[in-house]
């Protein structure tokens, strides 16, 4: 606003009126109706801008405003209206941009040297009466908090240290909060504290309190958040723990099937992470998270250890494991009954030798109807033969961890029909005579062998076919020979006989008959 020389003086007139405004009044040069005092505060904020009310009273005659700063008790004039016409007194700049509406002081961009009283003096004309209202404000100026600077005294603690975190604020209007937060991927944005003063004190730092922390001041004006930073706690490694893919257990520990890619896992916490190290019995195999053994072998069992190391603090920690191959033995299970108990029982018997562990076999079928018990690697059942059915099957079951199918041999129990055939044959001008005893078939075989007249046995015992051959002399003319045939599912054993002629040159055939042995 620009006021001309008349103008300003008209002003100071005007001044000086309302100076000697109330002497006026009780000089009855109008009547002075009555004097209104009030009080107020109103808070604005730095920088932004506040109006301050001459009371709620509109068109005053004459407005005066002045302030009285902080620690002074000097009034400056501020700005001054006629109800017309306002002026602002050019050293009111120092507040901020005054302007005076009505009776209305606003203040732009507001200074911190705007905080003190300001004082509205109005003069109303109501009916040829005078009113004159003392308008006090008292003006805080509030400075917003500026955005806080977040410091730690060590952001890489080792887990343990203390850590003290600082928050700094440059400026604003006390009091001043503040409060902590930590970012995680995990957890995202938790509150770690609230505090009064700008400092986090963590006594023991714990991996648990990694992220990304941030403090965040706030007043009555409003609130700011730092820039994050991040805190580091460097630990470990911990005690590793192995696991092995695929997983299988026994007492020891774990345990493998020849052949199978084995996958061992070491896994240590630690920070930074864990440098890993694996041995087998006591020699560096691998280095790394991960050992795989594509086809384990069975020269592979053994004491596998990983070891982890923490290389910034060069801290480390072990674990071991045993891990057993298991293999299985060669071929398959074999089912194989034999006679027993001179040929009254029938003995099954199921064999599958080698391997590791040694395999389990298990006849199906017991005695007694019901499972039988497992044994390694051989598994032999008796049964009474009179109380096998001709034409019996049996299964023996195999079972070791690296089967993975059952695997089974089976054998069916019979005994051929008929009876054995005998015949004696002299040879080379009866210089030898051979006896032949056959009966072929049967599960076991049929066993036979030769007696003489005098019941000893002649030669062994044999299984199907049996050929005797001795040397023949004029002694054994007319003596008979019974060949025997038995097999646990015969309840008697069947015989055979061939009679010799008297002058041995002629030998009859054979002939057999079943009779009791
Ligand atoms: C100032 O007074 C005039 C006349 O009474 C009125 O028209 C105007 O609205 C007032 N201004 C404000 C901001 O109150
Ligand atoms: C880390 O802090 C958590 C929670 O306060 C606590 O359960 C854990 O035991 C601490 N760990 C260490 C190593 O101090
Ligand atoms: C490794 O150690 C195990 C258990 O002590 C042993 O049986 C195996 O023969 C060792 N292997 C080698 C290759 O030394
Ligand atoms: C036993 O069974 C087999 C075949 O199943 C048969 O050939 C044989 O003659 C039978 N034996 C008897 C003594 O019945
Ligand atoms: C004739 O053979 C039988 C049986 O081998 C024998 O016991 C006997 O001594 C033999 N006799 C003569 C005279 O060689």
């Amino acid at each position: 606003m620009d006021y001309g020389l008349t103008r300003n003086l008209q002003i100071r007139s005007l001044l000086k009126i309302i100076y000697i405004l109330p002497t006026v009044a009780y000089g009855q040069l109008l009547p002075l109706k009555e004097t209104k005092y009030e009080e107020h505060v109103v808070k604005g904020v730095r920088d932004r801008s506040v109006l301050l009310p001459c009371g709620d009273a509109a068109s005053p005659m004459v407005v005066f405003w002045s302030f009285t700063k902080l620690g002074s008790d000097i009034p400056r004039a501020v700005a001054i209206s006629n109800g017309v016409e306002s002026k602002v007194e050019r050293g009111s700049g120092v507040l901020g941009n005054v302007t005076l509406d009505n009776s209305t002081l606003e203040i732009e961009n507001l200074k911190t040297a705007a905080e003190g009283r300001f004082l509205c003096q109005a003069m109303y004309g109501e009916e040829d009466e005078i009113k004159v209202v003392y308008f006090y404000i008292e003006l805080i100026v509030l400075v917003p908090v500026s955005k806080p600077f977040l410091q730690m005294n060590n952001s890489t603690p080792v887990e343990g240290m203390p850590v003290v975190m600082t928050c700094t604020v440059k400026e604003g209007t006390p009091p001043v909060t503040y409060s902590w937060q930590r970012y995680t991927n995990r957890d995202g944005t938790v509150s770690v504290a609230e505090t009064v003063e700008g400092l986090l004190n963590l006594t023991s730092s714990n991996r648990t309190q990694m992220g990304w922390y941030t403090c965040t001041t706030q007043n009555e004006v409003n609130s700011q958040t730092s820039d994050r930073m991040y805190l580091d706690v460097i630990y470990g490694p911990d005690e590793p723990v192995i696991s092995v893919e695929p997983f299988a257990v026994n007492q020891h520990g774990f345990s493998a099937n020849e052949q199978e890619e084995v996958i061992l896992t070491c896994l240590a916490s630690s920070n930074p992470p864990s440098h890993y190290i694996w041995f087998y019995n006591s020699s560096q195999v691998y280095s790394g998270q991960k050992y795989v053994i594509t086809r384990i072998s069975r020269t592979q069992t053994g004491i596998y250890t990983c070891l982890a190391q923490n290389m910034h603090l060069n801290t480390r920690t072990q674990t071991a494991i045993i891990l057993t191959v298991y293999y299985l033995p060669k071929g398959k299970p074999s089912c194989t009954p034999l006679p027993a108990t001179n040929f009254q029982d029938l003995a099954l018997r199921c064999s599958w030798q080698g391997g590791f562990p040694p395999v389990r076999l298990r006849w199906l079928k017991s005695r007694w109807g019901g499972n039988s018990t497992a044994t390694y690697s051989n598994a032999t059942q008796i049964h009474h033969g009179k109380d096998v059915r001709n034409g019996t099957s049996y299964i023996c079951l195999a079972s070791h961890p690296a089967l993975r199918d059952e695997t089974i041999c089976r054998t069916t129990v019979w005994v051929p029909g008929g009876n054995p055939i005998c015949s004696a044959v002299a040879t080379k001008q009866n210089e030898f005579l051979m006896l032949t005893c056959d009966w072929a078939g049967g599960e076991p075989r049929v066993t036979l062998w030769w007696r003489d007249w005098k019941d000893h046995v002649l030669g062994g015992l044999k299984q199907s076919h049996n050929i005797f051959v001795m040397k023949s002399n004029a002694t054994l003319g007319g003596k008979e020979f019974t060949c025997v045939a038995a097999h646990p599912l015969l309840t008697r054993a069947t015989e055979c006989r061939v009679r010799l002629g008297k002058q041995m040159r002629t030998v009859p055939l054979g002939w057999g008959h079943s009779s009791g042995a």
